[in-house]
């Protein structure tokens, strides 16, 4: 099974919700991210998503943004997306149903109507990175035990 995590500049989110799955996931599963625009391609996750997770004791520090292609969705079995704005971009790539069957909003696994995206933290502070961090720690949680189903 391979996940890809998609938010806008996979500095943030995605990278973190990336190190939060593998955490929870046997190792036979592959987790990887990207984001919608290729704006941050090749930098290491933003310095408050580092220690965020961090302080979860998940080292985040290494992995590399880059931008989502074609051939993901070749690759993957399951693409989540983190808000709504992804996964209309998202969706706008795939060619076909078999592609648009792999792609879903992060949140939805939750059946949480007033929860659905996971915020963006960029323009926020640590309380703001750290409550995202929450909310993908659920999310993950779900995932996986839906996947374990
Ligand atoms: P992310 O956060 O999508 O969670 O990685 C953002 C990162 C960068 C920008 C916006 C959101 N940006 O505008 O550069």
């Amino acid at each position: 099974m391979k996940i890809l995590m998609v938010c806008l500049g996979n500095i943030c989110r995605s990278p973190l919700a990336e190190g939060i799955m593998k955490t929870k996931l046997p190792e036979d599963y592959m987790v990887d991210s990207a984001g919608t625009i290729s704006l941050h391609e090749g930098e290491h996750p933003d310095k408050r998503a580092v220690k965020t997770a961090a302080n979860h004791d998940i080292d985040i520090s290494q992995q590399r943004s880059r931008p989502i292609t074609r051939k993901d969705f070749e690759v993957f079995d399951k693409i989540y997306c983190m808000d709504i704005d992804v996964l209309d971009d998202v969706v706008s790539k795939t060619k076909n149903e078999e592609e648009r069957q792999k792609v879903s909003l992060f949140l939805e696994v939750m059946g949480d109507r007033k929860n659905t995206e996971i915020p963006d933290p960029y323009w926020g502070d640590m309380k703001d990175f750290e409550a995202v961090f929450q909310l993908l720690d659920k999310g993950c949680e779900a995932i996986k035990n839906q996947l374990s189903k």
